[in-house]
């Protein structure tokens, strides 16, 4: 017997999150999946397509390589636009691709427009859609990724969820119990394989190899002693009045007590230099500055950072792992078992200054303490094979 899955990829966090998935494909058509051993008679056929939503070799090219992911059979360029561009965009382009290959499944990661795009698209041709990372929820519309949460999971026949709080979310919006499966972070199992790789980079290598100021010199950092971060959201980078807030409490309070890495999103270089924030930025020696990392090279500066400032949800959860102490620049989260009051690490501070400089002086006095939340173990791509395996295997032909 046969199985079609189509699985898709289009930003960098779907990376991490499709890397372990194919690599259980892998395994489970080797006959050495353990949790898939009594369906070894179906044979999976995998096809892996990138929307091109990231393109530039620091966005996407390396994460393959380093993850070990494949090269996608298939990359439909859709490149950068407005939401309604990239997504009608994929769409027409994965519809042609729906056709040709006509797969059992689709197989979604995450929130992002390709989630979207693609979930949308497989149910218009009677394809079954199943979505890894189901039932996480901001209940901030004003967020693209929650309206792509949203549409995904109405729309998708199997909900693999990362904790048991998106059960409950997906309960409450009356999705069908048998849909939902609980079957912990995929994310995690990439944290989990590469962790021994990554604790033998080196910090100041990776910042002298990515350095934005080519002529920087810095001294040498040392764990937990300095703070990491990361920004992209448009509701922090965006307005010039909150970027600008931001920037100056960056430099007013978080370079005055210890060196700043802060690696650059696109977006967010592009809205620094619009608001000529980005001089300003450069002259400070104690914020150095990088080019948006590799895998392995972020999750290295975070196993060692004192504190944690970011506006990603993926690296909320990296930092429970880590137990980072975790700033989170953002009003709400669709991730609460990584907030400190759900036994993570992580605080929500928004862009409130206030709360940002109380939040800070608090969290710079904690220590690193690792979390694990249930089903948070590596194993969680060999049971997304094994849901879809069994809910396909009725109707298989
Ligand atoms: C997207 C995801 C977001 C995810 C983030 C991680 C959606 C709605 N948003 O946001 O959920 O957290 O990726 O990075 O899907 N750009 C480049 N090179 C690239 C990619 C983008 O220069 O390889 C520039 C483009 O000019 C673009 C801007 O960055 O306008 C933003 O990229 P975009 O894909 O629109 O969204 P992200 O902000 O990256």
């Amino acid at each position: 017997m046969k199985l079609k899955l189509l699985s898709v990829v289009g930003a960098r966090p779907n990376f991490m999150k499709i890397a372990p998935f194919i690599h259980a494909i892998r395994d489970h058509n080797q006959g050495i999946l353990r949790e898939t051993g009594q369906f070894h008679n179906i044979k999976i056929e995998h096809t892996l397509v990138h929307t091109g939503q990231h393109y530039d070799a620091t966005m996407s090219d390396t994460f393959f390589k380093t993850l070990n992911i494949p090269e996608p059979e298939i990359n439909l360029g859709v490149g950068s636009g407005t939401h309604a561009e990239q997504v009608g965009n994929t769409m027409i382009k994965f519809e042609k691709v729906l056709k040709q290959i006509q797969p059992h499944w689709v197989v979604v990661v995450g929130d992002v427009n390709a989630t979207l795009a693609c979930s949308v698209t497989a149910k218009k041709e009677h394809i079954k859609c199943c979505h890894i990372e189901a039932g996480l929820r901001s209940r901030d519309l004003g967020m693209p990724e929650e309206i792509n949460r949203l549409v995904t999971d109405r729309l998708s026949d199997l909900l693999l969820t990362p904790d048991k709080m998106s059960n409950e979310n997906l309960r409450k919006e009356c999705v069908p119990e048998e849909k939902i499966r609980f079957v912990g972070n995929i994310m995690i199992d990439t944290l989990r394989k590469n962790r021994v790789i990554t604790e033998k980079l080196e910090i100041n290598n990776i910042i002298r190899n990515n350095l934005l100021q080519e002529s920087a010199t810095f001294a040498s950092l040392t764990p937990a002693g300095y703070a990491l971060m990361t920004l992209h959201r448009p509701s922090n980078v965006d307005e010039k009045k909150i970027l600008t807030g931001i920037v100056d409490f960056l430099i007013g309070e978080v370079q005055a007590k210890l060196p700043l890495v802060w690696t650059v999103h696109p977006r967010t270089k592009k809205q620094l230099e619009l608001f000529n924030l980005w001089e300003k930025i450069l002259a400070e020696k104690n914020i150095l500055l990088l080019n948006p990392l590799g895998y392995h090279e972020l999750l290295r500066l975070n196993m060692d950072a004192k504190i944690l400032l970011t506006d990603s949800g993926g690296l909320q959860e990296e930092c429970t792992i880590l137990g980072t102490p975790c700033l989170t620049l953002r009003f709400n989260t669709e991730r609460p078992i990584t907030l400190r009051e759900y036994g993570g690490v992580s605080v929500l501070v928004g862009n409130d200054i206030e709360k940002l400089h109380k939040e800070f002086v608090y969290t710079m006095k904690s220590d690193r303490k690792p979390k694990q939340p249930e089903l948070w173990d590596g194993h969680t791509a060999p049971r997304c094979i094994l849901a879809i395996i069994e809910s396909s295997n009725r109707s298989l032909p």
